[in-house]
């Protein structure tokens, strides 16, 4: 620049020289000097792991019954999402676990604000405005809190630094410090952490493998419940999902989730079925959507909602040719009731059912339940926790399974059907 845009004057501009940033690369220091020798696996001690239950019986299940004492867990999530309300939420369902809350995010009032609506008292809970990580960890060690939360490690920085916070050196940094508060102090650390468009942590990769147990909180921000799911969890199931249901009093816990994405089915429209998913262990009942119509377009849309497109194509395709029935110049829409998103190739079945439904414009017989996966061929093939999903099936009031044949079931009274191939389908 030749002239300033401040003060108008030319030439005033002076070079200055950047200072070197020390060449220590870490500043954290990991290494216990010499005094770590290889141990024979049968010379380890081992103490059964100390488990403290949140309070919260679907967040106990995803993470495997409980916090385990001085484990160090991610938590992500979409904004707004609630992930700073679960927080809040299990303060309210333990009283009395002491919980260090670092708020980078929010003000101390608007923590007060959201606590009293949520209807937590807090005596135990110590909000901590301050990011400094080096400040955050000294508080840390004289408290010795039962839980220590950073909401959210994009806010947390090291004054060491000259990186801004959110970067990916002081992301990495202030969760190495964090990591090491967690295992030798033995306080348990919950980091929040922002994801990015995709729905990854944002943030180093390395971040994930650092921790022991990584949790996503998802869900639509239009619908009113969310799923708390497992990811990595090295000291229980992984993959195991908690539903919860935001309303104006904080967040519920829902103990029987079927229940919760049948309540609003339609039992006399084309189109619509219902199937049993499985979510980690646990097996929910849903409804399918499926609208065929004339298209407007030469090219027919085919849009779905929940589910993967490229496997509705797949479907529409073996439809066609495996089951005789044409779609062509028809518009195809999928969708998944209450907005969610499944990635169970169980489904497949119901949304053959519902497209041949709504394509012959005959709802599905009320009180029947179609799964099971869909080969190339037309083939159903089988799939797992058969005995599981009719258990729910029966539980909500279900009359009628299809599903591919080779099981056989003990002690149902439910009707069940097998079919081993989409042309022998019966809606
Ligand atoms: P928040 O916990 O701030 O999300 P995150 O920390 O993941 O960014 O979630 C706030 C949202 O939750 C906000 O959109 C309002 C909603 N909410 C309710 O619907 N009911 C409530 O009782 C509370 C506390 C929040
Ligand atoms: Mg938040």
């Amino acid at each position: 620049m030749g002239s300033c845009p401040s003060c108008n004057e030319w030439h005033t501009f002076e070079e200055v020289e950047q200072k070197k940033q020390s060449s220590k690369k870490h500043k954290v220091d990991i290494s216990d000097g010499d005094s770590v020798k290889p141990l024979q696996l049968s010379e380890i001690s081992h103490r059964a792991e100390d488990r403290v239950s949140t309070g919260l019986q679907e967040f106990d299940r995803v993470l495997g019954g409980g916090l385990v004492k001085g484990s160090f867990l991610l938590l992500g999530g979409d904004p707004g999402i609630g992930k700073s309300t679960l927080m809040l939420q299990l303060a309210k369902s333990s009283p009395d676990k002491t919980i260090l809350y670092v708020a980078g995010e929010e003000s101390p009032s608007q923590i007060k604000q959201r606590a009293s609506r949520i209807g937590l008292k807090g005596e135990k809970f110590l909000v901590y405005a301050n990011s400094d990580i080096e400040q955050v960890i000294s508080h840390a060690k004289k408290l010795k809190p039962d839980l220590l939360v950073i909401d959210s490690i994009q806010t947390a920085y090291s004054t060491n630094l000259t990186s801004l916070p959110g970067s990916i050196q002081q992301v990495r940094e202030c969760s190495a410090m964090l990591q090491q508060v967690a295992k030798k102090e033995e306080i348990t650390t919950l980091m929040i952490g922002h994801v990015t468009k995709d729905g990854e942590i944002a943030g180093p990769k390395m971040l994930e493998h650092m921790v022991d147990t990584v949790i996503h909180f998802e869900g639509d921000q239009r619908q009113l419940y969310r799923i708390l799911r497992g990811i990595k969890n090295r000291f229980g199931p992984a993959q195991e999902v908690g539903v919860f249901e935001m309303k104006n009093g904080g967040l519920f816990e829902v103990p029987n989730p079927s229940e919760l994405f049948l309540s609003e089915t339609s039992d006399n429209v084309s189109g619509n079925c219902i199937t049993c998913i499985m979510e980690g262990s646990r097996p929910i009942l849903i409804e399918v959507q499926a609208l065929v119509a004339p298209g407007a377009y030469s090219t027919p849309q085919r849009t779905a909602n929940g589910f993967d497109q490229k496997r509705l194509s797949m479907l529409i395709a073996v439809l066609e040719k495996r089951g005789g029935i044409s779609l062509a110049g028809q518009d195809v829409y999928l969708n998944i009731a209450g907005g969610l998103k499944i990635s169970d190739p169980s489904a497949d079945l119901a949304i053959i059912a519902a497209l041949q439904s709504s394509i012959k414009d005959i709802p599905v017989k009320s009180g029947n339940i179609y799964f099971g996966e869909v080969g190339l061929g037309g083939e159903l093939r089988r799939i797992p926790f058969v005995d599981m999903r009719i258990r729910e099936a029966e539980k909500m009031g279900v009359k009628k399974a299809v599903i591919p044949s080779g099981k056989t079931l003990n002690g149902t009274k439910l009707n069940v059907e097998s079919c081993d191939h989409i042309s022998q389908l019966k809606i």
